[in-house]
């Protein structure tokens, strides 16, 4: 039974660096204090060493300022460290989550979520710099308040009216930049799609000379980006100009305060100097959390976008581990509706469909275009959802079953593949590093591509899938395929139009391997448009719109059904229903059951 536990996993790892935070926090308090050093020095040196001339109070204060200095230095350090030693526990505590569950977000219905990864790695960084500490020196502003208010209650009130307007101008900055902000970085994202898009079908574009109407496309999208753009940063030039100018104004301010305070006999000389460096201190943090309000915004949009990802996706449930399968599939009312939300009805992809098949069987699904075949196909493999029924597996529903157990008994070889970026080798292997050279050679065995591989100048070692493509035929990448789905003879295979890009010798070796796996009592499910991907079935089911017409042996299929229009009467090698090939012009070649 399935334990969901809810609980967020991003809280759970910044809850296991409370301690690391609460040490910053401490090391932080301790850093501004031992900061008044340099005012408190100033003072003495000005009221006492100069008006008693005294060098041994002079040497005696100066040792003191230097230890102060070392501890300051060290505490810095320390708390610097620890941030980005917490930066980087974070990143791995959710990097491989994070990946897994924005690879799975990938599956109908898609959310625009932005990718947690960039977020993780935009906090990681934020952590690890400068900003962060100023954060944390935040708190400790009001310790250097309260020695102005010390001083003189006017140069207090001064730095804390100063304090407020850099505020006021900071949040008005925020303000009017917000919006165009956002869609500044809305455009961002576009533009960055579209390249990479164009990029992609690279041979499509180059074929057709679409170049420079893309590139005209582009620069129009590119201009929009610009202008907003430079909408975000005009009302920040300002703000940030009018800010340095007021913060110098201010320290001339409290300079002549501080003289016609000391022209009243209110403050010692010493004490200007002290409570400019005071008051310095004072708005410091305020000005660089000003001047960084851009990565502060960008950091607390990441902590929220990462908790509310987390929230959504909730921990992985405790399954029981079952035994391994046998490969009995009962598919029961099986229903999918169009995954697109809408005000118009969800249309039915699939519609009550339900079978059963026992370990060793081999089923052919056939029917038109569109009729649901590779549909059916996901959810008997549990790449998507049913929306009713269910897909069991030896009396389970596949959701009950360990990822680790399914990985190794579901085969699926999708109609459109793509390799991933990596060796032949670790494709086939799934990259599971469990899965041995043996393992693989026999799946490729299986598959009939071994040959074809060690054909290859690189052999299994070739790098397919990457940025530089696959050097590859479309059939070649087909039986790449096939051998990943075979791999560990798994108890379900699912193949959607295998034999698309396959020759004659690809057919037979399909056939095969098929045969094989089914003798080892694997259950082997075929999505067919050509009839000779259907050659090796005991059973047919015959889908139209989503609904199951006909399910029987293929001996009851294939002697009463008008099967022929679904699939491709031009198709090279048509089969028999018994299996064998007929001649290449068949007199009888189309309508009728003729063909399969
Ligand atoms: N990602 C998707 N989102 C929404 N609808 C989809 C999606 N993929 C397919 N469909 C719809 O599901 C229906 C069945 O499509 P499916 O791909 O299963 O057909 P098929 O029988 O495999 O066709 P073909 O033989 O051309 O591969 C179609 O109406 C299609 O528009
Ligand atoms: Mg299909």
């Amino acid at each position: 039974m399935a334990d969901h536990v809810l609980s967020n996993t991003y809280l759970d790892a910044l809850k296991d660096q409370r301690t690391g935070f609460a040490m910053v926090f401490i090391l932080s308090g301790l850093v501004n204090v031992l900061m008044l050093t340099g005012s408190v020095y100033m003072l003495q040196v000005y009221d006492r060493v100069l008006s008693s001339g005294s060098m041994v109070t002079l040497a005696g204060l100066f040792t003191i300022v230097v230890i102060l200095y070392l501890f300051l230095g060290l505490f810095d350090f320390l708390r610097q460290r620890l941030l980005s030693r917490i930066a980087i526990r974070l990143d791995v505590a959710l990097g491989k989550p994070s990946y897994k569950s924005w690879v799975q977000s990938g599956l109908p219905p898609q959310s625009a979520s932005p990718e947690p990864l960039r977020q993780l790695s935009m906090l990681r960084q934020f952590l690890s710099g400068p900003t962060a500490v100023s954060l944390f020196d935040l708190p400790f502003v009001p310790i250097f308040l309260a020695a102005l208010f010390l001083v003189h209650p006017w140069l207090g009130m001064m730095v804390l009216a100063g304090a407020c307007v850099a505020g006021i101008a900071a949040i008005l900055g925020r303000v009017l930049t917000r919006k165009w902000q956002e869609q500044a970085a809305i455009q961002n994202n576009t533009l960055q799609e579209f390249s990479r898009h164009s990029r992609q079908s690279a041979e499509v574009l180059t074929a057709m000379h679409m170049h420079d109407n893309l590139g005209n496309h582009w620069k129009t999208m590119h201009e929009t980006r610009l202008a907003l753009h430079q909408n975000a940063s005009n009302p920040s030039e300002v703000i940030s100009a009018f800010s340095k100018t007021f913060r110098l104004l201010l320290q001339s301010a409290i300079l002549s305060v501080g003289a016609v305070l000391v022209m009243q006999n209110q403050i010692s000389a010493g004490m200007i100097i002290a409570s400019s460096v005071l008051s310095s201190r004072a708005l410091a943090p305020i000005d660089q959390v000003i001047g960084q309000w851009r990565a502060i915004g960008t950091a607390v949009a990441a902590n929220r976008i990462l908790r509310d990802f987390f929230a959504q996706i909730g921990a992985d449930p405790q399954l029981v581990e079952f035994p391994e399968p046998t490969g009995r599939i009962a598919v029961k009312s099986l229903s999918k509706f169009s995954p697109q939300r809408g005000t118009q009805m969800r249309k039915a992809l699939l519609q009550s469909i339900s079978f059963d098949l026992a370990p060793g069987d081999g089923l052919g699904v056939i029917g038109k275009s569109a009729a649901g075949k590779s549909m059916l196909a996901r959810v008997l493999v549990g790449a998507w959802q049913p929306d009713q029924g269910e897909v069991q597996l030896d009396g389970a529903s596949l959701t009950k079953w360990q990822d680790g157990i399914l990985g190794r008994a579901i085969g699926y070889l999708p109609q459109r593949i793509d390799l991933l970026p990596g060796s032949i080798s670790q494709n086939i292997a799934r990259f599971d590093p469990a899965a041995s050279d043996a393992d693989v050679i026999a799946a490729a065995q299986l598959a009939g591509v071994h040959d074809l591989i060690n054909a290859l100048p690189d052999g299994y070692a070739s790098q397919v899938g990457g940025a530089s493509g696959t050097p590859l035929s479309g059939g070649q990448v087909q039986r790449i395929g096939l051998a990943r789905a075979v791999l560990f003879c798994p108890k379900l295979l699912v193949l959607d139009e295998p034999n698309a890009h396959l020759d004659g010798d690809g057919d037979d070796a399909l056939d095969a391997a098929i045969m094989k796996l089914r003798t080892a009592g694997s259950t082997v499910i075929v999505m067919a448009h050509r009839p000779s991907a259907i050659s090796a079935m005991n059973k047919i089911m015959i889908l139209e719109n989503g609904r199951m017409v006909r399910f029987d042996t293929k001996e009851a299929v294939l002697g009463g059904a008008n099967v022929a229009p679904m699939v491709r009467t031009t198709g090279p090698t048509p089969i028999k229903p018994n299996g064998a090939r007929p001649p290449l012009h068949p007199p009888h070649a189309r309508g009728g059951v003729g063909t399969l």
